[in-house]
């Protein structure tokens, strides 16, 4: 079996060891301290905090998704059904939680289909940032010290797309700054969304927690931990090819897991994988994603694409150069700049110091191979 896993969370003995970062949420979580943690996507911001919370036994955990919040209905909900779920499986105090969303009429329904489980709220009421108050406040309530609680938001920048942000944040931010013994991690990849909710002066957030910056994996430990599931898998893999893998991925976590797992697929019982084994694998992904690839080049303008494929072939480095405008042939980089905003926009590319990047290397890849 594939012993390779992304685009999910890794735990237990999926989770390759990161000692350093590991013990410091663990300490600013029994401090009660609040974090914010940040990091590239698919680095390993959500499996840290999982599994920082999953070793420190004693406490549970509240964990809710922002991801895609598109109203501050939804995210009272989301917190809502979060605590549901966790004294549901706790059960000390379900049935008085239950009792205080029973307006909301808080039911379980279970999936026919695939068996899994889920909690539905009436849509019908409608919650507002006042109710996040009321329902922060519950979670002081069920908070003991033999049980303490930790409280996640991953894709917490997802919160500036609300209509009323600024009202949710200060409300969200007045509530917490008087759970001190509460600790409340905030996750985010968009680095200058989360910077704008925790550095900009004018946030309510501003100054309200420590950032913990989540970079790659140290690099030999990580290859350890994949020669060793080849291994164990009967394979093996060169040094050579992955050096490769780690450099086509952009040493990010997600990516690297995402191509050993291409490789098994492309390799058999007892093989060596070696750099020739690459190309095939990489095809193989191309093969499951060329679908995302062409939506989003459906998306983007003649002049985007021309970015785009310029920054496959010839980096993303100083693009307002007239050679880099003579490669592409946008004659204005005023047109440039404007396009790569839009690709940003997109989380098609992303901006590092002075460099823009893919956000997904193997896109990059495919732009190559198509000749594009
Ligand atoms: N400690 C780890 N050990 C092994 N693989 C890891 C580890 N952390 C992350 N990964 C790899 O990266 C993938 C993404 O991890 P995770 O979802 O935790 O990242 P993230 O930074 O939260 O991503 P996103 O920005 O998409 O939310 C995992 O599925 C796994 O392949
Ligand atoms: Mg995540």
């Amino acid at each position: 079996m594939d012993p390779f896993k992304f685009g999910q969370v890794v735990s237990g003995n999926d989770f390759c060891p990161r000692p350093d970062l590991t013990k410091s949420v663990m300490n600013y979580i029994k401090q009660g301290q609040n974090i914010y943690v940040q990091g590239e996507r698919r680095i390993g911001k959500t499996s840290l905090i999982y599994e920082t919370c999953r070793r420190l036994k004693k406490y549970r955990t509240v964990y809710i998704d922002l991801f895609g919040v598109k109203s501050s209905d939804i995210l009272a909900k989301r917190i809502v059904k979060a605590i549901i779920s966790m004294e549901q499986k706790e059960s000390g105090l379900f049935s008085k939680i239950f009792k205080t969303f029973s307006h909301l009429r808080p039911s379980f329904t279970v999936d026919p289909i695939t068996g899994l489980p889920s909690i539905s709220l009436d849509a019908a009421v409608k919650m507002t940032p006042d109710d996040i108050e009321t329902v922060l406040d519950l979670i002081t309530e069920i908070q003991t010290s033999q049980k303490p609680v930790v409280v996640v938001f991953d894709e917490f920048q997802d919160i500036l797309k609300l209509k009323d942000a600024p009202e949710t944040l200060a409300i969200m931010r007045s509530k917490i700054q008087f759970q001190s013994n509460i600790p409340y991690i905030f996750a985010g990849s968009l680095r200058n969304k989360m910077d704008e909710i925790f550095i900009g002066p004018e946030s309510p957030f501003f100054k309200s927690a420590v950032l913990v910056a989540v970079g790659p994996l140290a690099e030999t430990s990580f290859k350890n931990y994949i020669v060793k599931r080849f291994n164990d898998g009967g394979r093996s893999i060169n040094a050579d090819a992955l050096n490769r893998v780690f450099e086509l991925a952009g040493n990010i976590s997600g990516d690297i897991q995402q191509l050993c797992s291409a490789l098994w697929s492309t390799s058999d019982t007892g093989e060596t994988i070696e750099q020739n084994n690459i190309a095939k694998a990489v095809e193989l992904i191309f093969a499951r994603e060329a679908k995302v690839y062409e939506a989003d080049i459906n998306t983007i303008s003649d002049q985007q694409f021309r970015c785009l494929t310029g920054i496959a072939r010839h980096g993303g480095k100083a693009l307002t150069s007239s050679r880099f405008l003579m490669n592409i042939g946008i004659p204005s980089s005023a047109s440039v700049l404007k396009a790569l905003e839009r690709l940003i926009q997109l989380r098609i590319i992303l901006k590092r110091g002075d460099e823009y990047k893919f956000t997904n290397p193997f896109f990059r890849a495919w732009l190559l191979y198509k000749n594009f």
